[in-house]
């Protein structure tokens, strides 16, 4: 058989294989690899996982002795009575129970706030430059650098979300964190995080995101960026209608870590987000004792450079929403707790339209932040790790500058958005912003003014 002589090229893709995501291999077993660590593929599947061969049960979840003397402990991510298509749980096989802890003692260790009877209302257009970093000299770890921008609801009743972002400069040496609250999707913006979970290690650097599930415990490094909690629900994957069986973000491209444990004796401090409110617990030994677990509540993470973008192709800017990558249901149809949107890089081919998004009102608040790049509805003042928010029908649009551009553009087919990844947290409840928010120096008091000088053009017919 002739054997070719050159190596075939490659084409070069703006939309996918970033080159600062380290890239994902076939690994056997069904497994991948990336950047040293083996993930399961899938979303939501039925996982099975052990670090010693064998030390997870055959066909039963509860031994009357668990191999190698581990503890058995199930972890539910939902009630225990959900119909099946929703029921969430993982059964943990651990050196030691969960419960083998200290006393739980309240501590202020950073700027967490859900009160939100105590916050002001504010429909006012809202923009932060980049939220600021640990100052000089101060080391920060991810729980001490979280801080909370906006929300509503109330963890209590589950039902509701917060906003936060985080800014550390420490890894979290011998302890963890876990909220109690809800789900926490994660935005890395700097830096890539090194997550240790009850379940195995993950790495998510920039441009991919990952979900943190209701009390998985996690111990993570320096990095920067956003984070989404969500109250009583858990994030799921769009319904795709006339789209079809594929499209969007594809099952196959969530990743989930594979167990990975430590028997390690000494001082752990356990952090515990609960009811809004930081706790801490101290335990003489190492929380990632998990040697083998299986089930379908598990964290995940996924590269946004694989979301296969969907858009029209004649006229007119379609609705956000075709940019869902996951959701957050309410009890009523098509109304989200919370969507995560991404304006990824993608061709502009539509004619007779103005391409940019449009002037609008909405009933939902919209929560961005921008990943890098820059975002084609505002020329500036919108920068890498800063964000608006735009509240329940408070109106906005592309400002002057981008408006009297894209009015005259010629609309040939272009690559917008390349190297530009913006994201939106878009919910269906009214959001309150924290004092933080306000006087973290971030806050930009003069953004409604880039609406300012969107010139009257009326021409009505002479008579
Ligand atoms: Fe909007």
């Amino acid at each position: 058989m002739a054997q070719p002589t050159k190596k075939a090229k490659v084409a070069g893709n703006v939309f996918n294989h970033d080159e600062k995501t380290p890239a994902v291999k076939q690994a056997g077993n069904g497994l991948v690899e990336q950047d040293g660590l083996k993930y399961f593929t899938g979303f939501g599947n039925e996982f099975s996982s052990e670090a010693i061969e064998g030390a997870l049960p055959i066909g039963q979840n509860t031994p009357q002795q668990c191999a190698y003397g581990l503890y058995a402990e199930q972890l539910s991510g939902t009630a225990f009575t959900r119909p099946r298509s929703h029921n969430q749980r993982s059964w943990l096989y651990r050196i030691r129970p969960a419960v083998v802890h200290d006393a739980f003692k309240k501590v202020d260790v950073n700027n967490i706030n859900q009160k939100w009877g105590e916050c002001e209302g504010d429909p006012n257009q809202m923009r932060w430059s980049p939220f600021p970093l640990p100052k000089d000299g101060e080391r920060v770890n991810f729980v001490q650098g979280l801080a909370t921008v906006a929300g509503a609801g109330d963890p209590c009743m589950r039902s509701g979300m917060a906003i936060h972002v985080y800014a550390c400069n420490a890894n979290m040496d011998n302890c963890c964190f876990y909220s109690s609250d809800g789900d926490m999707l994660i935005v890395p913006q700097l830096g890539t995080l090194h997550i240790t979970t009850e379940f195995g290690e993950m790495n998510v650097c920039n441009n991919e995101i990952c979900v943190i599930q209701v009390c998985v415990c996690v111990c993570v490094c320096v990095c920067v960026g956003y984070i989404s909690e969500i109250f009583g629900s858990h994030f799921q994957l769009p319904d795709l209608g006339p789209i079809g069986a594929n499209g969007l973000a594809n099952p196959r491209d969530f990743l989930t870590p594979i167990a990975k444990y430590e028997d390690v004796d000494g001082d752990f401090t356990v952090y515990n987000k609960y009811q809004g409110q930081m706790f801490s617990a101290k335990q003489d030994h190492s929380p990632f004792d998990v040697v083998a677990w299986h089930g379908n509540y598990a964290p995940y993470k996924y590269d946004l450079a694989k979301f296969a973008v969907v858009n029209s192709v004649s006229f007119d800017h379609m609705d956000p929403s075709i940019f869902t990558v996951l959701t957050a249901p309410t009890p009523t149809p098509g109304l989200a707790l919370i969507d995560f949107v991404i304006f990824p890089p993608r061709w502009s081919v539509h004619e007779h339209t103005f391409r940019p998004p449009y002037y609008h009102r909405n009933c939902m608040a919209e929560f961005m932040g921008l990943i890098r790049g820059h975002y084609e509805a505002k020329a500036e003042g919108f920068a890498p790790g800063g964000a608006t928010l735009h509240s329940m029908m408070t109106p906005h649009g592309p400002d002057r500058q981008c408006f009297e551009s894209a009015s005259s553009a010629e609309l040939k087919p272009e690559v917008i958005a390349k190297g530009t990844q913006a994201f939106m947290f878009e919910t269906s409840l009214g959001l309150k912003t924290t004092p933080w928010a306000a006087t973290c120096g971030a806050r930009q008091e003069d953004y409604h003014a880039v609406w300012r000088g969107l010139d009257k053009h009326f021409k009505p017919p002479s008579k």
